[in-house]
């Protein structure tokens, strides 16, 4: 098998960026290029300050003892792919806009033109490792594309290489993945291929990684489906607890506990969000439908259902504690990335919590630790295409500490759990509301026995609301 010395990813997002900056690291003996035709992706990655263009806990370390030795960033993608033995094609694959399977199918649009782009300008022979999620066999439809435009003497071997990493662990998860899945075709020169890739994560996973044939891509979408099938689950419990009088928290500790189910992935919230879960399943549904099982659509569905309707429910509660009317009333959203320790927001709850109180004309207050202001606007006019983004900076602020959001506000609406807000001074915040003051808990994060002693009204998902004092 070939021993790959140049590697070059396509792609340097969530995924791309994160996976090769640790394959730079642990193989200092492999020069590591990272491309993208997104400009200002790849100077923020080259940035002199390391103001780099993702959030990840431990990522900046990283990129610190590579970049510059063994790791480059480069917009120049004809040379990236030119110069590599072995090119990860780690471009997005969001969900379909228009065309056949809109709002289901995943758009492979940008696989293609990755791969058009690796025939037309490869002059010797590449691995070409598929990292993006995609539907079962676009392997083949990549091998045919890059077949039928490549040169004479020049061969492209095709695996497959789904990422597991979550957002907000990704450095964790590379450093010691559970798993290494790598898909390829059953010929001598497939599993040469498999056996070259295998060798750059021989540098620091242990050896128990497979090789398969390439049809084991659904893995992917099912080991998602399955994790956001845990999520609507709890939370479809949590509205039993908010309507019986149970708490969610103790429910799915107890739960936990039977080694078959397991504790983790089991908190309730005000629900998923994530380039991933929705699309995955999405696709899951459309996958289902083109194969003439409706049943297994619907039951995949449903689970996307659960989680709008777990958003939608949160936001209704807080308009029903506000005395049924925000109008006019100020509200602190605390976080707007999807989850804590990343400042992604793709599918982020909070962008549907801060679109329904615009609805019901609030005024909000926002404040998130990663996240630029630029990317709130953007997402915040995606979420309202029919209104002037001026109208929505008249009642949106964007704030520099929890702190001054919650000044004069009526409620606080946690919707990330980052941990400063637990840490947060809850006795200056109190003492600079409007009261009644209230607090929202749309992630399990706070003391709310503690914020109750301060003077606060306190309500959490998956617990009954208190009386009011
Ligand atoms: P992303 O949108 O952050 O990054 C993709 C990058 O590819 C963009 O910067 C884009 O400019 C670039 N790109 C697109 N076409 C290109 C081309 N022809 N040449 C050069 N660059 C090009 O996406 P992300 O989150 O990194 O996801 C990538 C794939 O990995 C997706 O298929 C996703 O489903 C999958 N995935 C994502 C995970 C996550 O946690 N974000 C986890 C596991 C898989």
């Amino acid at each position: 098998p070939l021993k790959v010395t140049k590697i070059c990813c396509i792609g340097a997002g969530y995924v791309g960026g994160p996976t090769c900056a640790v394959i730079a690291l642990k193989c200092p003996h492999i020069q590591v290029t990272i491309v993208d035709l997104n400009k200002a992706r790849i100077d923020a990655w080259n940035s002199p300050d390391f103001a780099l263009p993702i959030y990840e806990p431990g990522l900046v370390e990283v990129v610190r003892q590579a970049r510059g030795r063994n790791l480059f960033f480069s917009t120049d993608v004809d040379k990236g792919i030119e110069e590599a033995d072995l090119i990860f094609v780690s471009v997005n694959t969001p969900t379909k806009k228009s065309g056949v399977g809109a709002g289901f199918a995943a758009d492979l649009n940008y696989v293609e033109l990755a791969t058009r782009r690796i025939a037309t300008v490869a002059t010797s022979s590449k691995i070409v490792v598929e990292k993006s999620t995609v539907p079962c066999r676009t392997a083949e439809s990549m091998r045919t594309i890059l077949e039928a435009n490549s040169r004479p003497n020049c061969r492209f071997d095709i695996l497959s290489n789904p990422e597991f990493l979550a957002e907000g662990t990704a450095i964790a998860d590379l450093f010691s993945p559970d798993r290494v899945l790598i898909g390829s075709l059953q010929t001598q020169e497939g599993i040469d291929a498999c056996e070259s890739l295998k060798q750059v994560y021989a540098n620091w996973v242990p050896p128990h990684s497979h090789c398969r044939p390439l049809v084991f891509r659904a893995v992917q979408l099912a080991a998602n489906a399955m994790l956001a099938q845990r999520i609507s689950s709890v939370n479809a419990l949590s509205a039993l607890c908010e309507a019986t009088g149970a708490n969610i928290d103790e429910v799915a500790h107890a739960i936990g506990y039977d080694s078959r189910i397991g504790p983790k992935f089991l908190k309730a919230s005000v629900g998923f969000g994530g380039s991933c879960f929705q699309k995955d399943i999405l696709n899951l549904v459309y996958l289902s439908e083109s194969c003439h099982l409706p049943e297994v659509a619907a039951y995949w569905r449903q689970v996307v259902e659960m989680n709008e309707y777990q958003k939608r429910r949160f936001s209704k509660r807080v308009v029903d504690t506000l005395f049924n009317t925000i109008t006019g009333k100020r509200i602190a959203v605390l976080g707007f990335a999807f989850k804590a320790d990343t400042g992604d927001t793709r599918e982020s709850a909070a962008i549907t919590l801060i679109r329904d109180f615009q609805s019901e004309k609030a005024l909000v207050n926002i404040y998130d630790p990663q996240v630029s202001h630029e990317q709130i606007w953007t997402d915040l006019q995606e979420a309202s295409p029919l209104a002037p983004l001026n109208t929505i900076k008249k009642q949106v602020t964007i704030c520099k500490s929890a702190i001054e959001a919650c000044k004069d506000a009526e409620a606080v609406v946690i919707a990330t759990e980052w941990k400063e807000f637990k840490d947060i001074d809850w006795e200056a915040v109190y003492a600079s509301m409007n009261k009644p003051a209230f607090v929202f808990d749309g992630r399990l994060l706070i003391d709310a026995d503690k914020l109750r002693k301060i003077g606060f009204t306190v309500t959490t998902i998956g617990r009954p609301s208190s009386t009011l004092v």
